[in-house]
């Protein structure tokens, strides 16, 4: 294998981790923030602007935004869904975004209630009000391998997503498994069709683990040269509006593959841990990830 020396984590857990929890109050998530920004991670996914009442978890995030100055050293950005979401982000002080479109059309219908290419369409504005305040827009193609509606996805329908994206201003772009479907032989194709097709854009990942294949995928993924990639503390998250969705990959699982594998991720490991404990008291339930309920990596302790 292939390994780059270091990846660029980003941690989602404050979004895709809690968009499916019950809601919890804004100083839990506080908290939570200030545990996972200690973990030395660089990207923070920190709320999503849109509807709270399609996903009523994320309703504060003009509150959360208004916070973000605690953290000068760390790097925020949030998801939104259409226009009015990025108008919302930016007037609260966030310059990146994330905009989400998903590939096929079932998920986009029942996540956005617009077609893939009815939120292609949308790109081009989103992208200018990040870039007017000297932001970037990542476009995070969801359902990009499988769609709980509308099944298989076509690699051609992403590519094409990926591709439009790009000539309307996506500085980035993201594939999303977000049903945690996919096994690293179609990670491997589908990332590496994206990247012909929009060589001069960075492509990241985003994984579920809900069938135990996402840390396979991650290292299928690096293996291939990809250095964005998401993941939450703890493992919490899903998707609302995916019927089946389940938790992202844990970002303490991928920081022990990867550093135990030589790629450097500029995470603390036991901070990591130290965070899915917050996490996990403060969403109130027992946590996915299985380095956290095994207790850590017990190394053999010196004498
Ligand atoms: N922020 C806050 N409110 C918003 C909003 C936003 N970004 N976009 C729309 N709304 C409000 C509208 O003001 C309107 O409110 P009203 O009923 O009080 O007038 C209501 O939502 C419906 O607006 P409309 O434009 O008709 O949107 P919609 O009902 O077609 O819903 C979305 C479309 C995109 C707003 C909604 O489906 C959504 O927010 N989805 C989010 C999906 C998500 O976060 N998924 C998880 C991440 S992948
Ligand atoms: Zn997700």
């Amino acid at each position: 294998m292939r390994f780059p020396e270091s990846v660029d984590l980003r941690e989602v857990g404050m979004r895709d981790g809690l968009q499916l929890e019950a809601p919890i109050a804004t100083d839990a998530k506080l908290r939570m923030l200030d545990a996972i920004v200690a973990t030395g991670v660089r990207r923070i996914e920190v709320t999503s602007f849109v509807s709270p009442s399609a996903v009523p978890a994320l309703a504060d995030a003009d509150a959360m935004a208004a916070e973000l100055h605690n953290w000068p050293d760390a790097s925020f950005s949030a998801l939104v869904a259409n226009l009015k979401g990025a108008h919302r982000a930016v007037d609260a002080g966030l310059r990146d975004l994330e905009y989400v479109v998903s590939a096929s059309d079932g998920h986009s219908l029942a996540n956005a209630r617009r077609t893939t290419d009815q939120a292609l369409a949308a790109v081009g504005e989103i992208a200018s009000v990040a870039h007017q305040v000297g932001g970037r827009c990542e476009v995070i193609i969801a359902t990009a391998w499988d769609c709980p509606f509308d099944g298989r996805t076509a690699p051609s329908r992403v590519v094409d997503a990926a591709r439009r994206a790009v000539e309307d201003g996506a500085d980035k772009l993201c594939l999303g498994d977000t049903i945690g479907t996919v096994a690293p032989g179609r990670v491997v194709s589908l990332v590496s069709a994206v990247r012909a097709a929009v060589p001069a854009v960075d492509v990241g990942v985003h994984f579920h683990n809900t069938r135990g294949t996402g840390l396979a995928c991650v290292l299928a993924a690096v293996d291939l040269g990809v250095t964005s990639i998401d993941a939450s503390v703890g493992g919490v998250g899903g998707c609302p509006f995916a019927p089946g969705a389940s938790g992202n990959i844990a970002t303490e699982e991928v920081v022990y593959m990867l550093t135990e594998s030589g790629v450097a991720t500029g995470l603390d490991l036991q901070a990591v841990l130290d965070a899915a404990a917050v996490v996990e008291k403060e969403v109130g339930h027992p946590l996915a990830s299985n380095l956290y309920r095994a207790g850590g990596p017990n190394r053999p302790r010196g004498r």
